[in-house]
């Protein structure tokens, strides 16, 4: 589509995001959709992220993504801020309605999405999620809201304990907690629905290793994986063999991303637009 006078820009800000796939996702959705956009990525630094909002409203900026390391910081420059990117404690999409910036998380709602489209309902679900950093956050607030059992097991077990209590002051429902360790992955696993992998282990270079050993995993669990570089990690190929139904990491990035396009555009997300171009670009990036 030809950039014009009239073209709106949406954008991402993070340091470093040389290698962001959000560019080559929204540019490919705005074109599925006919939408007069345009994304580009603007790598701001920590020291001037308080002049970002100003920015933004200057030029007339429609929206943005947030990424690393600027998903907290960004928060306390908006206008306002969707409750449960308050309760998240980040903001990954920022929406300028005629100067006015309001920030939300569409991290979580985009892992629900990712869960729903492979016909998973979490609602009374057993979910054991690895993991208390900053994505385990997203997930846990986002399936506690839906009714399911969180249990988090988390390799600094103080960082489960804080997340487990702050998710269940925000709901009556009670969220456990333990060691990232082969006796209470065993335990906690025998009796789950769902497994969530949100730490980076498995994370290229380190594609050896896997947070759960193989034969913990059964053919009646749903396993999760939110990293997606490779596509399919060890503990989803592990999964796989087991029988297990699985979701990629690149489902919540897509997801995440037609949420964000929501926000800004009002129109549906074009997701199969989304996920082919995303999946040609981790697919090369993996050759
Ligand atoms: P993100 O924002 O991507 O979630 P993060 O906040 O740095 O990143 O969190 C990384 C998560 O991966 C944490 O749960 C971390 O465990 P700790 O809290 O104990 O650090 C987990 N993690 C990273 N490397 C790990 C490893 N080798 N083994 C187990 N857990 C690991």
């Amino acid at each position: 589509m030809e950039i014009t006078g009239k073209t709106k820009v949406c954008g991402i800000i993070g340091d470093p995001v040389l290698h962001s796939m959000s560019p080559v996702m929204q540019n490919a959705a705005f074109k599925a959709a006919g939408l007069d956009y345009v994304y580009v990525a603007f790598a701001v630094s920590s020291e001037s992220l308080d002049q970002c909002a100003t920015s933004v409203r200057t030029f007339q900026i429609r929206g943005l993504n947030v990424t690393v390391p600027h998903k907290v910081g960004v928060m306390e420059t908006l206008d306002d801020v969707d409750p449960l990117a308050m309760h998240i404690g980040a903001v990954n999409t920022i929406v300028n309605t005629d100067g006015r910036l309001v920030g939300y998380n569409t991290d979580g709602p985009g892992f629900m999405r990712a869960l729903e489209e492979a016909g998973l309902h979490v609602a009374g679900k057993k979910i054991v999620m690895l993991g208390a950093g900053g994505a385990a956050r997203a997930v846990a607030y986002s399936v506690a809201e839906a009714g399911a059992h969180l249990t988090i097991l988390n390799r600094s077990v103080e960082r489960a304990e804080a997340l487990a209590h702050e998710v269940s002051g925000t709901r009556d429902e009670h969220v456990g907690y333990a060691p990232l360790e082969h006796a209470c992955l065993r335990e906690k696993l025998a009796a789950a629905d769902v497994l969530v992998n949100t730490t980076s282990v498995g994370m290229s270079p380190d594609i050896e290793s896997t947070p759960c050993p193989a034969e913990l995993l059964r053919e009646d669990l749903c396993v999760c994986d939110i990293v997606y570089h490779p596509l399919r990690t060890r503990l989803l190929t592990e999964a796989e063999a087991a029988g297990a139904t699985t979701i990629g990491g690149a489902e919540m990035l897509i997801h995440q991303g037609a949420r964000a396009f929501e926000l800004w555009t009002g129109v549906a997300a074009p997701v199969d637009a989304m996920r082919r171009a995303v999946m040609e670009r981790l697919a090369g990036a993996a050759g």
